[in-house]
């Protein structure tokens, strides 16, 4: 993918969010390379698990199949190349504790159905645009397979941004944006406050950090 390319897929990503990966979130992660991959993968498996999620929760909801089945087939396709990786890498698998990340905003998720319906598909944009910034941001300083790799996601990951905030503002009557603002003010905190586990979307790194 050329230089152009990229920024051509980043360029949205980047107004959406309301802020950039400190520095210090990549020191952290470049040193602690094998937990990225780890939780990146087990993120890869979640983001088709949300998608099917939805999918089955709004089953006539013909745009929803279609979006959602595409990009659940695809994040399963990135689940195995994670995988692939990590396999080749002799890295041993494990669970882990999930980061706090998500779990911030879908706290604040609204208990009627067509408000719930808004609000994940407003957390599964602004997932999408922040894991897409990591990759972007982090992708230059990790070694040729792994930066082909992430540079690789972009194409998928930027899309899928975009696909869940148009379905976002098509299957409401109310006017997203003071949501869309909300949830982001809540993933800023995320992003920017300390944070003592590494993960894909932790925070930032605190010195007594547990991976
Ligand atoms: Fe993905
Ligand atoms: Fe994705």
């Amino acid at each position: 993918m050329s230089k152009i390319d990229i920024d051509e897929l980043i360029a949205p990503v980047l107004a959406y969010l309301p802020n950039r990966t400190p520095e210090a979130w990549v020191d952290a992660a470049l040193e602690h390379q094998e937990t990225i991959l780890i939780d990146h993968a087990t993120n890869e498996l979640k983001a088709a698990q949300q998608a099917m999620t939805l999918m089955a929760r709004n089953p006539l909801n013909m745009d929803i199949q279609n979006k959602m089945s595409r990009l659940a087939r695809e994040e399963l396709v990135h689940y195995e190349q994670v995988l692939k990786i990590i396999k080749k890498r002799r890295i041993k698998f494990r669970t882990m504790k999930a980061s706090g990340y998500a779990y911030n905003m879908a706290q604040h998720i609204r208990s009627d159905n067509k408000g719930k319906l808004t609000d994940n598909l407003i957390i599964g944009s602004i997932i999408e645009a922040r894991s897409c910034e990591r990759f972007h941001k982090i992708a230059p300083s990790l070694d040729e397979e792994l930066q082909k790799f992430y540079i690789s996601l972009l194409k998928s990951e930027s899309r899928h941004f975009k696909d869940y905030l148009a379905l976002a503002q098509k299957y409401t009557d109310e006017d997203i944006q003071p949501r869309v603002e909300f949830f982001l003010s809540v993933e800023d905190k995320s992003i920017l406050e300390p944070d003592p586990l590494m993960r894909l979307h932790s925070g930032m790194p605190t010195a007594d950090l547990r991976v």
